[in-house]
């Protein structure tokens, strides 16, 4: 990190002179604690607690938070803000997303309204949980309102995040496909390492693959959040609140809801889920369906066999079907 930038610590006393500074906290208001607010990987991210109320703040640091030893877009935090701000306007998107109070800009730093003790929907990957038709909707709903909304004709700005766009190509359409990639798939399910050879060695895939992989770098009409997946939904008391855009940038809408998609199928969602989602989607927004299904093949191509793994429960078999399905859809 450049010397210009404060690393925060997870230290009261420096938390509080920080906060302080920024004139995050009220003359009088004192630091009673602050706790991890829930799983995260990329970022730094605390719950700061006081005598009044509680809030989050998020710094995104050179590297990721979880291995320190690679190397990430560091003002990653500033495209988060960026995505809220776009928003703001649209108040059916705002209330379902949280508030931003404040932005450092100089440590890339957010400052964020708490949205409570939520769990995200990652639950969903084990057996037996499915997303009720309400929550489908919230979840399709807001996506679709999204790209409806803010778009090329709407808005003057661009906001290419082309950094976090190419370490996410890099993770999505390339890692996953090299021969040598240091990582060891029977190290997530046994067998899982032969199974992903075939498709290592399948040019005709990896083709098609590379070509997808040009259009999601390629800059596109709507706002995307860019990581729509169940880590991103939260289940609060005032339903599901949409986290997380640090990902975000106008892209295809294809790409969006091929990976929401995507998930569903890897949670194992009651058959039809799918298509009820598409019609949900199709009643605000419109989207070409086969470009969906490359982009959600592609999705449960990674996510099986490259390294940003999800806690499946599904076995061997099933995984082979889907990889196997997904081949189907992209050649
Ligand atoms: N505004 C909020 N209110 C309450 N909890 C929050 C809030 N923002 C984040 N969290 C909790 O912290 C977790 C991590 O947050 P977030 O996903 O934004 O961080 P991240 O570092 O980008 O994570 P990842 O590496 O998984 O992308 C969330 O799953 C959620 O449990
Ligand atoms: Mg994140």
């Amino acid at each position: 990190m450049s010397k210009h930038v404060e690393e925060l610590k997870a230290d009261k006393v420096s938390l509080e002179s920080y906060l302080k500074k920024q004139d995050w906290l009220q003359p009088d208001e004192k630091l009673t604690g602050f706790e991890v607010p829930g799983e995260g990987n990329m970022n730094f991210t605390l719950r700061i607690k006081t005598h009044k109320r509680s809030f989050i703040i998020k710094q995104s640091r050179d590297y990721v938070e979880k291995y320190p030893q690679v190397a990430a877009p560091a003002e990653r935090a500033l495209r988060e803000a960026a995505f809220y701000q776009l928003i703001s306007g649209e108040d059916k998107l705002k209330k379902k997303t949280p508030q931003l109070f404040g932005v450092d800009h100089q440590n890339h730093v957010l400052f964020l309204e708490d949205l409570g003790n939520g769990v995200d929907y990652t639950f969903l990957y084990q057996q037996d949980q499915h997303l009720n038709d309400n929550e489908l909707e919230e979840i399709t709903a807001f996506a679709a309102r999204l790209h409806q909304s803010i778009n090329v004709n709407t808005t003057q700005e661009k906001l290419p995040n082309r950094k976090m766009r190419k370490l996410n190509h890099e993770h999505i359409f390339i890692f996953p496909y090299l021969e040598d990639n240091g990582l060891n798939l029977d190290d997530v399910l046994p067998g899982l390492q032969e199974v992903g050879e075939s498709y290592k060695k399948d040019s005709l895939l990896k083709k098609e693959v590379e070509k997808l992989g040009q259009r999601y770098l390629k800059d596109g009409n709507m706002l995307l959040h860019g990581d729509y997946f169940p880590g991103s939904w939260l289940k609060t008391e005032d339903g599901i609140i949409i986290i997380d855009p640090e990902f975000c940038f106008f892209g295809e809408v294809e790409f969006e809801i091929g990976v929401m998609l995507a998930h569903l199928k890897m949670a194992n969602q009651p058959e039809g889920m799918l298509e009820k989602a598409l019609n949900i989607y199709k009643q605000i927004s419109s989207i070409d369906e086969a470009l969906c299904q490359k982009f959600m093949a592609i999705e449960i191509l990674r996510r099986i066999l490259g390294l940003a793994q999800l806690p499946l429960s599904s076995n061997l078999e099933e995984r082979k079907a889907l990889l196997e399905e997904s081949r189907k859809i992209l050649v």
